[in-house]
């Protein structure tokens, strides 16, 4: 299932071309086909073991395909441009003995690793990310000593500060209460919006990215289908991607998916979106 550029003259950033991976001898990716416009929010949803962090993994050029191809810009792999990447699970340990403000600083050349040049506009631009993820108040502080949400933020403005045209994030939502889910949504549209850059946000939870959303990228068993939530989140299409009976419930405003067994439309709730 393919899934065209947005309306509205928005220029195409990254195209992945019926890409299909293999891992220990098992697909995980087949015929996976979609584009993402410049500047557009995209949600990659799917449940654990659906092939996410893969599907980041190809589009970063980390990953090697067995089939297919994937442009950046036009071109393959990270020679598209710099790419923020914000992986999953990264904890620095509490002594570890860094400032904030410097960590940021050493994203600024990109995906070279080094020092971080020390000029005025490297320092202004630190405050500007730090700023706008709402981490101004701990630019001084040792990274080691912070929250985990709050070092997945510092790993946000790291990736960030060398202004990307593309910023992928894989579950950023995980492991964060309600309230700290839909502020860091907010802070990445915002981001999103005010930057230019096209942000692509994996989660196994659609419901609160569905108002900041331009499009879903559905991943189910390695194949995808991509559209704005109401033309991907329906019976037929998401049924047609699992291979087996799939409803939509609406319920108080929430969106349910339910999956129910292969040959059998009785029901378990599998995943829950709004
Ligand atoms: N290095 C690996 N070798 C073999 N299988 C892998 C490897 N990494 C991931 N997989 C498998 O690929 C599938 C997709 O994994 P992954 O992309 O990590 O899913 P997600 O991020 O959606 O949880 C899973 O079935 C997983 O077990
Ligand atoms: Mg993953």
């Amino acid at each position: 299932m393919g899934c065209e550029p947005l309306a509205g003259g928005r220029r195409e950033l990254v195209h992945v071309h019926e890409v299909e991976v293999s891992l220990g001898g098992r697909t995980v990716l087949r015929d996976v086909d979609f584009r993402i416009a410049e500047g557009e929010f995209v949600g990659l949803i799917g449940t654990n073991g659906s092939g996410k962090t893969t599907l980041l993994r190809v589009v970063l050029g980390l990953q090697a395909t067995t089939a297919g191809e994937v442009l950046v810009a036009g071109r393959e792999g990270r020679r598209g441009g710099p790419i923020g990447y914000v992986p999953q699970r990264v904890a620095f340990d509490h002594d570890v003995p860094v400032r904030v403000a410097d960590f940021v600083a050493l994203g600024v050349d990109g995906t070279r690793l080094g020092l971080a040049r020390r000029d005025r506009g490297v320092h202004e631009r630190v405050e500007e990310v730090l700023a706008s993820l709402e981490l101004g108040a701990l630019a001084g502080r040792r990274l080691g000593a912070l929250s985990g949400g709050e070092q997945q933020r510092v790993l946000m403005a790291h990736a960030l500060v060398s202004r990307p045209r593309l910023l992928l994030l894989d579950e950023p939502l995980a492991n964060l209460d309600l309230p700290r889910v839909h502020e860091t949504i907010a802070v990445l549209d915002r981001i999103c919006r005010a930057e230019g850059v096209a942000v692509v946000l994996s989660a196994h939870e659609i419901s609160p990215l569905v108002p900041v959303m331009d499009r879903v990228v559905y991943i189910a068993h390695g194949r995808v289908a991509c559209g704005t939530t109401d033309e991907v989140v329906r019976p037929e299409v998401l049924s047609a991607l699992y291979g087996h009976h799939v409803d939509v419930l609406n319920v108080h405003g929430r969106v349910v998916v339910v999956e129910g067994e292969p040959g059998d439309p009785g029901t378990h709730p599998e995943v829950v979106v709004r």
